[in-house]
């Protein structure tokens, strides 16, 4: 039985406690401890019962008083840690609304993209259809259909880069080139064909300044009555005029391309210098852009074409070499590397 003197000192006890208390979780803990179940305060009501009934109501009152002060003293110190808290927390969450906001960054697209798209929309432009074909691609349509023999040192596999895919170790590869969309092409749609073919290409290239194992190349083709190199070259002088801006001039060299015949390379004159010779064309005022010819009368019989009826051109280039060359990025695999200090330049 817990006596009156007990409960007299629970008081002094729970202000004492209090006061060391700083936070308002240790407040409600020593309130549950002198107040709640098993307490000193509910084990003396519970005591009550035992009492004689003349004395029950002046201890009863007695106990109530108590617990009704050390109430008091527990709300008091949990009003004003509360208070602290409060003030802490808004300190913490406190915002600068003075600050400037954050703006998320916006993506973009990435220049080689930039450039794809531009090239097409050239061609579309004058009626050109945009034709695709898969990254993993056959030797079929990479090299055999492009007249392409099996011994020609592109298959090597220090050149190829093959796929693991049924019995025959080279029959499955990602594609060199997009020139296989050619032949993919015209087996299955009739002339007249006018396409362009943009898309990523492989190769097993070591990376430098100007290779890397995957880039791009857009592949266009014409078939019709009567085609010439005449059509190849105003054609390409259209699109050079297009991406490069009025007065550059280009040159057409001699050439080797199993699939076009004659093959040319085609040279732009530098946009930098105009033709008269500086840094980026190396002195020659020439820069080497593409590759082209007049299409090889094999390519067009094996795709099921006569080509005693019907002749056309076809030229392949590099995406990225055009976006190097007119905005003059020195390095290939820039485009490659996700380095934001870079790519920003070019939103
Ligand atoms: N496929 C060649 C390459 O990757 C580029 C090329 C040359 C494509 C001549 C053509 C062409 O269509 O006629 O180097």
């Amino acid at each position: 039985m817990v006596s009156l003197e007990d409960l007299s000192g629970l008081q002094t006890r729970a202000e004492a406690d209090l006061a060391e208390a700083s936070t308002v979780d240790a407040v409600d803990a020593i309130s549950s401890a002198l107040l709640g179940q098993g307490s000193p305060i509910a084990e003396a009501r519970r005591g009550l019962r035992d009492v004689d009934p003349d004395e029950r109501r002046e201890l009863g009152r007695a106990i109530s008083e108590i617990a009704e002060a050390i109430e008091a003293v527990v709300d008091e110190r949990r009003d004003v840690l509360a208070a602290i808290e409060r003030a802490e927390h808004l300190a913490a969450d406190r915002v600068d609304m003075t600050l400037p906001g954050r703006r998320p960054q916006r993506g973009s697209s990435h220049l080689v993209r930039q450039v794809w798209e531009e090239v097409v929309d050239i061609f579309t432009a004058i009626g050109y259809t945009v034709a695709s074909g898969p990254e993993v691609e056959t030797a079929y349509y990479n090299f055999d259909a492009l007249n392409t023999p099996p011994t020609h040192p592109a298959r090597l596999e220090s050149d190829t880069l093959y796929v693991e895919y049924g019995d025959d170790p080279e029959g499955v590869l990602l594609r060199t080139q997009t020139s296989p969309v050619q032949a993919r092409w015209m087996e299955s749609h009739d002339p007249p064909v006018y396409i362009v073919s943009p898309g990523r290409v492989y190769r097993r290239d070591a990376v430098d300044a100007t290779h890397t194992p995957v880039f791009h190349q857009m592949e266009g083709l014409a078939v019709d009555d009567n085609i010439t190199f005449a059509d190849l070259k105003g054609t390409l002088a259209y699109f050079i005029e297009q991406f490069f801006g009025p007065g550059a001039r280009q040159r057409f060299l001699p050439n080797f391309f199993p699939f076009t015949e004659p093959s040319a390379e085609m040279h732009t004159s530098c946009h930098v210098c105009g033709g008269s010779g500086c840094r980026t064309c190396g002195g020659t005022g020439w820069i080497e852009l593409l590759g082209c010819g007049v299409v090889d009368p094999f390519v067009l019989e094996t795709a099921g074409y006569d080509p005693s009826q019907v002749s056309g051109f076809a030229f392949g280039v590099g995406i990225d070499r055009l976006a190097m060359i007119r905005y003059d990025v020195p390095e290939l695999r820039y485009f490659f590397d996700a380095d934001m200090r870079v790519l920003e330049q070019y939103r």
